[in-house]
This record gives C-alpha cells, structure tokens and sequence, in this order.
C-alpha cells in the first residue's frame, strides 16, 4: 500500500509524530509538509493521514486553507492526529484532529480510524513520555483494520 502523511508544524513536535507515524507504515510512504504538497491526486493513495498542531481549538491556518481547498478524495482511506497540551482548560476549545477529520469526511474520505491526540508537555513541547511509541501502535491498528 501506499501512504500519503500530510502534516503541518510550528515547533516540530507534530513532525516528529509524523516521521514516527512513518516508521510504523509499510510499503510506500510519503511524508509532506502541507506547504509542500499538491491538493490533487491525494485519492491514489491508499491511506491518508493528517496531522497538526492544535491552535486555537483548529488546525494551523495552513492546514485549515489547505483542508478547505482540497478536492474530493474520491473514498480514499483516511485519518487524523494532532498535537495538544494535556492542561484540561484547552478542552472547551475542541482539537485539531476532530477537525481535520470533518474536513476530510466532507471531502468523501473514508475514515478509517478515531481521530487522535498526542501530547505536549507545554507549547513547545516537548512530547509527553511514551507519544511517539503510541503514535506508532495507533498507526498499526488502522494497518491491521485494513487488512482485515
Ligand atoms: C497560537 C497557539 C495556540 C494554541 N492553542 C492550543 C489549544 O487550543 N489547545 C491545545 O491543546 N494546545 C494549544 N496550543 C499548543 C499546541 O498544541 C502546541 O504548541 C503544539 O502541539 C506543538 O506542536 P508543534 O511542535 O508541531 O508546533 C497552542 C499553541 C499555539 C502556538
């Protein structure tokens, strides 16, 4: 299978999420920042992954305009992370990946799997204990449901 993995970052944590994301898919891979990526051609991909830094309750600006231009992705397979502060208060704003994953079902994904937070320890980070180890296990479970 092929794999597209788009995501945003302003500190780095998200990106390291999403290299990590990376590691634990097999067969083609392509990571992107969404800066760098068409908005075409996402539905030749076999699964789809969105990630961004929670601001402001939403996506990164760059993520929202990117989410909102995309084309329909045809029923392609996809699914969404974000990045987020553990405080409880942030919680009344909503996260990023709920978000994401509404955009993406909009646009005719498939959502594959529940749509994800990881944790920073503050806003810079860094990410909490264990993150990049669960990131990885949530990715092998979306494999696994595909497979099935
Ligand atoms: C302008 C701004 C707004 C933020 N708003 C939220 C928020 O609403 N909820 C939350 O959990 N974290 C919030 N954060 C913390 C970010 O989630 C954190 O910076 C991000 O996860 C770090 O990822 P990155 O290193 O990939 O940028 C905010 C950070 C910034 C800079």
């Amino acid at each position: 299978m092929n794999t597209l993995i788009i995501y945003d970052s302003l500190y780095g944590n998200t990106e390291l999420l999403a290299r990590a994301i990376g590691e634990a898919v097999t067969g083609d891979l392509e990571v992107a920042r969404v800066g760098d990526i068409n908005l075409s051609g996402l539905g030749s991909f076999g699964l789809v992954i969105v990630g961004s830094p929670t601001q402001g309750g939403r996506p990164t600006q760059a993520m929202q305009e990117y989410l909102n231009r995309l084309p329909s992705l045809g029923g392609a397979k996809v699914a969404a992370f974000d990045t987020r502060l553990t405080n409880r208060w942030v919680r009344v704003f909503g996260f990023a990946a709920d978000k994401i994953a509404a955009s993406l079902a909009a646009r005719d994904g498939t959502l594959v799997a529940e749509a994800e937070g990881f944790f920073v320890k503050r806003k810079r980070g860094p990410l909490a204990k264990g993150e990049l180890e669960r990131a990885k296990a949530w990715t092998r479970g979306i494999l696994e449901t595909l497979e099935s």
